[in-house]
């Protein structure tokens, strides 16, 4: 599987040019194509319709989920939306509690002011998505992992649930990327991803997709694509089908580092609690280790000591960047209190068990007894801190 899927991340969709030869596709700035007479084009008309380089990535991203129809979008958010917007008033969907936020917030500011209601559910337990069911639910719409609690969901058996129900079944699968799972095969009928994030791979580039074998709801997003017009630039198509070339490579790595990382955190000094999927403590491990085949994922959730100084230890680091998103060639650390998830209430955020503790990382491809070292200097200054100031 992963030789071949790293053949595909390399190769999909991308002959050398036909006129020039050239390895890597060109970046086809054109937005609009010449007409033999009119309605006679050769394929292209406009380029919010389509692009040749866009039409490129697609085939690339249908490959990379082993899904027939890849849409793409100028960012996850507008690959959801576009999605959505083929709901209509008065539907309901079935969401997971630790959606990401700005998935909540599409949810519960934008579409619920156009008649779309939701209700969200542990879906560790698939039962909990036949029970929130109702004659207006359309869809169920999940993670896994999920952000920033790294709760793993059963897509196969929910996906059956869905079906039996009639409705459709979405996964955005960002956090996991088809590196450890493909959903199409799972029997999802949607993928979304937030292209900026593994995909994309290197924090330089904002992107989504949506990807589908279902050929009459393809057309249905086609068509939607075209008329919100939420697409991506050639350019931005570009840098992701760049970026995909080493998807594979950099997937295998960040998982590598961060199996040992998360075991070095679950005896660090400071450090309360871990979660992370690939430690056979945590309650989603037997799913992943059969799904990912022995890997756990490259995201880390760890909690900190009540007494340790969190800011302190955002400050200590040297390598480890605190900032927002994922999924980079660089790690990544945020606290998710105050940052991904700060739209939340407190209420709210106690409730799913995002403590004002609660860090996320994201680990990168950099060595990692070096982020290690970066850790464990960080731990200490914020264990030292609060003693010093206690
Ligand atoms: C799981 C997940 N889905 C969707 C999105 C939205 O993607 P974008 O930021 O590209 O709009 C994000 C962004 O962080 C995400 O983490």
């Amino acid at each position: 599987m992963t030789e071949e899927f790293a053949t595909t991340c390399v190769h999909a969709g991308q002959e050398p040019d036909a006129g020039t030869g050239a390895v890597v596709p060109p970046i086809h700035l054109a937005t609009t194509y010449a007409q033999e007479s009119p309605g006679h084009n050769r394929g292209y008309e406009y380029s919010r319709t389509d692009n040749p380089t866009r039409h490129t990535l697609e085939t690339v991203l249908g490959a990379l989920e082993g899904g027939e129809h890849a849409l793409s979008f100028a960012s996850g958010l507008a690959a959801e939306t576009t999605l959505l917007l083929a709901l209509k008033p008065g539907d309901h969907v079935v969401t997971v509690d630790d959606l990401y936020g700005g998935t909540h917030r599409l949810f519960d500011r934008v579409l619920a002011d156009h008649g779309i209601t939701t209700t969200a559910v542990d879906a560790r337990n698939p039962e909990e998505v036949a029970r929130a069911w109702t004659p207006e639910t359309v869809m169920c719409w999940i993670e896994s992992p999920t952000n920033p609690l790294l709760k793993i969901m059963d897509i196969a058996k929910i996906a059956d649930i869905v079906h039996a129900k009639g409705g459709l079944c979405v996964v955005d699968n960002t956090f996991a990327t088809p590196v450890l799972q493909q959903p199409l095969a799972l029997g999802a009928d949607v993928v979304v991803h937030s292209a900026t994030k593994y995909l994309g791979g290197h924090s330089d580039v904002v992107g989504g997709a949506l990807i589908t074998n279902d050929a009459k709801l393809a057309a249905k997003l086609r068509f939607l694509q075209n008329a919100v017009g939420a697409v991506p630039s050639p350019f931005d198509c570009w840098l992701l089908m760049r970026g995909i070339k080493t998807l594979a490579l950099r997937v295998e790595r960040q998982n590598a580092s961060a199996a040992i990382i998360a075991a070095w955190l679950e005896h660090a000094p400071g450090v309360a609690r871990v979660l992370y999927p690939g430690l056979p403590g945590h309650e989603g491990h037997e799913i992943v280790a059969a799904l990912w085949k022995g890997r756990g994922g490259a995201m880390i959730s760890f909690e900190l000591v009540p007494d340790a100084n969190c800011d302190v230890f955002f400050k200590t680091l040297r390598i480890i960047t605190c900032a927002e998103s994922l999924g980079a060639v660089e790690s990544l650390i945020e606290l998710p209190a105050a940052m991904t998830h700060g739209a939340m209430s407190q209420e709210q955020r106690e409730a799913l068990g995002i403590t004002d503790h609660l860090v996320r990382l994201s680990v990168g491809i950099e060595e990692p007894e070096d982020l290690i070292d970066d850790l464990a200097r960080a731990l200490d200054a914020a264990l030292h801190s609060t003693s010093q100031s206690g």
